[in-house]
């Protein structure tokens, strides 16, 4: 695939904007931008590599004549426009959660699962944030001695529902240290100076869209389609990086000392685990940062072949620019 045309839906949003900076720092080869949003942000004006570009609206006749289409809207966007554009002779790397858990859909982490690539119909879709930042400390252990069961537990930045709610939280802040009451609208409470167990609406089955995303994504990004995950995701009052506490227990014994020695070699993942000088990743210094930081490695004290893992990553950079322009990079070189 020789990439001349990209265009980015979202062009306007969170992830849009890390996008654009991805693709700046990266120095991705094309040669042409369109940007897109709705009709709200139409006329926005954006600068890439020096040049001004004027956010468009996204319609049907924007997605001609384009080459790689990035979706970074919500889902029902690219629901309706990311068929329209493989139609049109695009593909689609798609942000948002409507293709994740579609047939023929494949889901790519390239440290992880680069070969899917070779099998997408036109549509490729990026995992849920936090799934790939689990998903990428996970894979070496699973690898080395096969995952049995994980239990997931997730402090999740706010960015990651979007500039809607990232803005709520700072004036929810401003009102609070002013004695206002706080307004309440994008995130189901209050989230400043709170912790709140909800990321995306409940299931029938009483978990989120986050946690559902973690239990199904993380099995079928390690091709362990038998693997058992459960998680509980939780919104921290915090702009930027997800953390999680990870318990996992694998088939064959792995010390330490070997899953230590394992993540300090996995690509895309940094090991930040010196508990005795206090060093263990954090979200304030993973922001910005290309990484998957991974510390607090420790035995459980029950279980034999039981370990547990601190990881941190920029939600909005490895969790969704970053994954996705390096999913487009390969695509590039496949031949
Ligand atoms: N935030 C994260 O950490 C993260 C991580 C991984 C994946 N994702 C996914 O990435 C997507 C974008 O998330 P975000 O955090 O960047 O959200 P956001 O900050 O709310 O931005 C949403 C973007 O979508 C655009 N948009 C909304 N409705 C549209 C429409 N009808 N047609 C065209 N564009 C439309 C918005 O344009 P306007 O400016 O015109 O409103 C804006 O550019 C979501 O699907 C999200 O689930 C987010």
């Amino acid at each position: 695939m020789k990439i001349a045309h990209v265009a980015l839906v979202g062009a306007t949003g969170m992830v849009g904007e890390e996008i654009l900076r991805v693709l700046e720092e990266r120095a991705f080869p094309l040669s042409q931008l369109t940007l897109l949003a709705s009709r709200r942000s139409a006329g926005t004006r954006v600068d890439f590599r020096s040049q001004r570009h004027v956010v468009r609206p996204l319609t049907r006749d924007a997605l001609d004549d384009v080459d790689l289409v990035l979706f970074a809207a919500d889902a029902e966007t690219s629901s309706t426009y990311a068929p329209l554009a493989v139609h049109a002779g695009a593909v689609v790397l798609d942000c948002s959660s409507a293709f994740r858990s579609a047939p023929h859909v494949p889901l790519c982490v390239p440290e992880i699962n680069p070969g899917v690539l070779q099998q997408h119909q036109g549509i490729i879709a990026m995992p849920h944030s936090v799934t790939i930042q689990v998903a990428l400390a996970l894979a070496p252990i699973h690898q080395a001695a096969t995952l049995t069961r994980v239990i997931i537990a997730t402090y999740q930045a706010i960015s990651g529902s979007g500039r809607r709610a990232v803005q709520e939280f700072d004036q929810q802040l401003r009102d609070l240290l002013n004695f206002r009451p706080p307004a309440v609208e994008v995130l189901p409470h209050q989230i400043a100076f709170n912790c709140v167990p909800q990321c995306g609406a409940f299931l029938d089955n009483a978990y989120t869209q986050d946690e559902m995303a973690l239990i199904v994504e993380t099995p079928t990004l390690l091709g362990a389609p038998d693997l058992a995950v459960t998680a509980t995701a939780a919104y921290v009052p915090l702009a930027h990086s997800h953390s999680a506490a990870v318990y996992c227990e694998t088939a064959q014994r792995l010390s330490v000392a070997e899953a230590r020695a394992l993540l300090e070699h996995a690509p895309g993942v940094a090991l930040e685990d010196d508990y005795a000088h206090q060093q263990y990743p954090q979200a304030i210094r993973a922001s910005t940062q290309d990484a998957v930081f991974v510390g607090r490695l420790r035995a459980d004290l029950a279980i034999p072949h039981g370990l547990h893992l601190w990881v941190v990553a920029d939600n909005l950079r490895k969790g969704a620019a970053l994954n996705v322009v390096q999913t487009a990079e390969l695509l590039l070189a496949l031949p």
